[in-house]
This record gives structure tokens, C-alpha cells and sequence, in this order.
């Protein structure tokens, strides 16, 4: 699937009727997901996470730019058609097990409906499908005939995930599907994920506002800001700390790793509306590398060169700032490990 200079704007209300108004919920969007490839996407709360991923799956239709999946613009179907076309070969699992399944009904109506919508197989068919699919997600059989209300948030998810691969998708979407369990099962549903994932193959994108879980799922990590894509680095790199863009940084400086901690980078500027983004990048101001010339333009992508200097560029690491990370004197002064007198 490959996204290119993708927007959204969503209208918002105003309180007055004579002025109108647009969230920026996704600006300038550039993404290729590779077959069998999972990306993280990372940042905070009303960042365009969302958005994006909704993109993907065909539940948001782009202000402009263009989708495309295995090789057809799907930009242009028209409503059914696109929901016929992704709806099939794109999986969605959402936040919230509890809201996402319809409580009326059972376990085995929730997975039979997306057979029953597209039209797959025989009756007997479609049932022998729903007992493959649980089994698939380690569900027990005798849930057949419960309606979600009667299962744990773990089991739910799990009847979620079931029903995004029903029909095979080649790309499955997730976004923060563990954020609303509980912590002792968050890891069972994570690693079930990445299970299926590596059995069946799967292309995934998996959203968090967690950079250390992120990585450790994904081959690669997009941070998004303000609605844009601000930095595409290869897992290794966030493992490694070695990511560029200073919004990474202070994402990782957040969540420190046992191996590799680190005191949280305080970000003190105002946050921006996404109504009336900041001119220029979008970060600065928040950004304690900013300079007069971050407000000018929108920095465009660069590829990352080593940090140790060997070759000339780190192949599928770019980033979009003008002062990027490269030193840890770059770091904000108290962030940096103070020798031992
Ligand atoms: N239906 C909507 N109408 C108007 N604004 C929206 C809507 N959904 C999301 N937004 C706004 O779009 C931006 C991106 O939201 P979202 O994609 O949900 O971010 P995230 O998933 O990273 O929290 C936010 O500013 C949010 O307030
Ligand atoms: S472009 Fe400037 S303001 Fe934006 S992240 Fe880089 S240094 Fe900070
Ligand atoms: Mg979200």
C-alpha cells in the first residue's frame, strides 16, 4: 500500500455559522508499506495516528493525494466499491474491543458477518471458517455462543483480531489494540499479533503512542506531529537511539529502556492548534533545537547518514528537520549523562 501527499481536514464547528473551520488531522502524508512489512506508527494523542490509519483501511477518504494498494489507485472508487475492494484485503482492529463488536451478538454472528457480507463459501463453509479462526486466536469453542458482554477484554480483542482476518487480508491495521487492556494480558495479545503476523504472512501496521513497544513489533517506526510524518527510522535506530528528529527523542526520553535510561526530555513551548498549524515545521514551538529559519518552510525529507561515518547514508532512515539529533550534546543540557566527579 503506498500513501502519497495524503491529506485530511476534518471541519470543525466554530460557534459562528458564518466562519468555517478545518482540523489538519493529516498533512502531506508520504508512506510505502512494503508485503510481509509491519510499521509502527508512533506519537501523541491527536496526532493524526487515527487518521492515517483509517486512511489505510478505506474508512477515510483523503481531502487530496492518493491511495494505492497492489498496484490500483483506489482514491477514486466510489464509496461501495472501495469498501468492497479494501474491505476485504485490509483487517482493522480498533482501540476498544468493548465498543468496536456489537453486544447483541454472539461470538459466532460477529465472525460469520464478514462471510455473510462478502458472500464466501457455503453455510456449512462460512461455520467451519468461524471454528478455524477461533482456534486461530486461542479461542476456547464453547465461546461460540457468547455474546461479548460475557467475555474478558483479552478474549474480546481476540474475537476482534478474528474477525479482521476473516477474509484473508493481506494488510491488517492495528491501532492501539492493546491500550485499552490490561496490562497483564496486553503482552498475550501483542504476541499473538506478531504470531499471526509471521504465519500468515500479514503486512501490519501497528499504532501506539508507546515507542519501546512500537519498536520491538515493527521492522520500521514512522513518528508522526501535528498530522505530518516528521521521521521513518528502522527499528534498530530507535533500539539503538539513534533517531534524528528531536520529537523522537523526547518520545523516547519518555518511555526510557531498562539498557539505556535516560531523563525525560521536557518539551516547555506551547502545544500548536491543529486548526492553524505553526508556519514552517510544526514542532518548533516545542522544540529546543528551533531556530528563526525552522518557522520558514516545512524542512523537507532527508536520509539519515551514520552517525559513525563509513558510508554516506543509512538506507531507509529520513527525517525532516534542519538541526537534527546527531551529537548527544544535541540533547537538552539536563538530559545528558552527567561523568561521575
Ligand atoms: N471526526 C472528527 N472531526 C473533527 N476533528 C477530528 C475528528 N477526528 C479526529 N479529529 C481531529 O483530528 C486530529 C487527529 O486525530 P486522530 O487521528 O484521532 O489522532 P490520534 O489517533 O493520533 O490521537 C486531532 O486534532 C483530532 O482532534
Ligand atoms: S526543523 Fe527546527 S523546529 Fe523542527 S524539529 Fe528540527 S530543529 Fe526543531
Ligand atoms: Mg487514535
Amino acid at each position: 500500500m503506498e500513501l502519497r501527499d495524503v491529506h485530511v481536514r476534518l471541519p470543525v464547528r466554530t460557534g459562528s455559522p458564518f466562519r468555517r473551520a478545518a482540523v489538519h488531522a493529516l498533512t502531506g502524508a508520504d508512506l510505502a508499506i512494503a508485503p510481509g512489512e509491519t510499521v509502527g506508527i508512533v506519537g501523541e494523542s491527536g496526532c493524526g495516528k487515527s487518521t492515517l490509519a483509517k486512511v489505510l483501511v478505506g474508512l477515510q477518504r483523503p481531502t487530496s493525494g492518493t491511495v494505492m494498494f497492489e498496484g490500483e489507485d483506489v482514491t477514486t472508487l466510489r464509496r461501495a466499491e472501495r469498501a468492497k475492494r479494501l474491505g476485504a484485503a485490509v483487517g482493522m482492529i480498533f482501540q476498544d474491543p468493548a465498543t468496536a463488536l456489537n453486544r447483541r451478538l454472539s461470538v459466532r454472528s460477529i465472525l460469520r458477518d464478514p462471510l455473510d457480507v462478502h458472500r464466501r463459501g457455503t453455510s456449512a463453509e462460512r461455520d467451519e471458517r468461524v471454528r478455524e479462526l477461533m482456534s486461530l486466536v486461542g479461542l476456547p469453542a464453547s465461546a461460540e455462543a457468547a455474546l461479548p458482554g460475557q467475555l474478558s477484554g483479552g478474549q474480546r480483542q481476540r474475537v476482534a483480531i478474528a474477525r479482521a482476518l476473516m477474509l484473508e487480508p493481506s494488510l491488517l491495521v492495528a491501532d492501539e489494540p492493546t491500550s485499552a487492556l490490561d496490562v497483564s494480558v496486553r503482552a498475550q495479545i501483542l504476541n499473538l499479533l506478531l504470531d499471526l503476523q509471521d504465519r500468515l504472512g500479514l503486512s501490519m501496521v501497528f499504532v501506539s503512542h508507546d515507542i519501546q513497544t512500537v519498536r520491538r513489533v515493527s521492522d520500521r517506526v514512522i513518528t508522526m506531529y501535528l498530522g505530518r510524518i516528521v521521521e521513518d527510522a528502522p527499528s534498530g535506530a530507535v533500539a539503538g537511539g539513534d533517531t534524528r528528529h528531536p520529537y523522537t527523542r523526547a518520545l523516547m526520553s519518555a518511555t526510557p529502556s531498562l539498557l539505556d535510561p535516560m531523563e525525560a526530555i521536557r518539551l516547555d513551548g506551547p502545544f500548536p492548534s491543529a486548526v492553524r498549524p505553526p508556519s514552517g515545521c510544526p514542532f518548533r514551538t516545542r522544540c529546543w533545537r528551533a531556530t528563526a529559519e525552522c518557522g520558514e518552510r516545512m524542512p523537507d525529507f532527508v536520509t539519515a547518514s551514520p552517525s559513525v561515518p563509513s558510508s554516506s547514508s543509512v538506507p531507509g532512515h529520513r527525517y525532516r528537520c534542519l538541526h537534527p539529533i546527531t551529537d548527544p550534546s544535541d540533547l537538552p543540557l539536563a538530559t545528558v549523562p552527567q561523568e561521575n566527579p
